[in-house]
């Protein structure tokens, strides 16, 4: 008889990726915390993907390019299929693979900016819009999303003062940005839990820490399971 047969199989260690997405209005500084973030996991010594939606894979460039600068309306269900494709590409070839071999994805936008833009902006059926993006995904849903709220007329003080040209969504007027951050908060709201809300006032500094002790929590919480 070999002891082969009895011994405790060796537990098969999964490798854990975290996937931690930003959201918030135009202007709200999603970039500069995203970034903020990269570094502060870096000097930890994990390995980061940066990203985006519209635009984080080859693919997605293109259609980046279409939701983004097409001159012209576009149907509100035409634009919401384009993100949710772009979604449905970025996650399957550059999100889960990522997360599979144990890295951390941060993520400028996901599916609430759907819900938010196309759901409450454009008014199509919120959980429609979020069914969309779920299927399109297979329901990946982040671990941590940030939420940086800010009042949309002091949002456009900031990018007023950017001095880049207003995309499609950046253009639309005072009431349809009102819309946009609502349908945030109250998707905060809904999913406590994944949602972190940070009033995008507050120095770059101060988000940035609480935004690092909420990743930090999850990260003590996964080695524990
Ligand atoms: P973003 O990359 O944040 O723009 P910028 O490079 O100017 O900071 O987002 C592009 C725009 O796309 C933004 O106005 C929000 C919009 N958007 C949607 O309407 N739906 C979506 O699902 C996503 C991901 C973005």
């Amino acid at each position: 008889m070999t002891t082969h047969s009895h011994r405790v199989p060796e537990p098969v260690e999964e490798p854990r990726g975290l996937w931690v997405t930003f959201e918030g209005g135009d202007g709200a500084g999603k970039t500069t915390q995203a970034a903020l973030l990269e570094q502060w996991l870096q000097r930890q010594g994990r390995t980061v993907v940066r990203t985006r939606e519209p635009g984080g894979t080859e693919v997605g460039v293109l259609i980046r390019d279409i939701v983004l600068h097409h001159r012209g309306d576009i149907a509100p269900r035409a634009e919401a299929l384009l993100y949710a494709a772009d979604r449905a590409h970025h996650v399957a070839t550059l999100v889960r693979p990522a997360l599979a071999r144990g890295e951390v994805v941060i993520q400028d936008r996901y599916l609430d900016s759907s819900v938010a833009y196309q759901g409450a902006g454009r008014v199509l059926d919120a959980d429609e819009v979020r069914r969309l993006s779920l299927w399109a995904t297979e329901g990946a849903l982040p671990d941590v999303t940030v939420l940086l709220d800010l009042d949309p007329s002091a949002a456009r003080v900031r990018l007023d003062a950017d001095d880049k040209p207003f995309d499609r969504l950046e253009a639309e007027q005072a009431d349809f940005h009102e819309r946009v951050r609502a349908a945030f908060l109250a998707l905060a709201a809904a999913e406590p839990d994944r949602f972190l809300v940070i009033d995008a006032r507050l120095p770059v500094d101060e988000i940035a820490v609480q935004v690092q002790r909420r990743v930090a929590e999850v990260l003590a919480a996964d080695l524990r399971a």
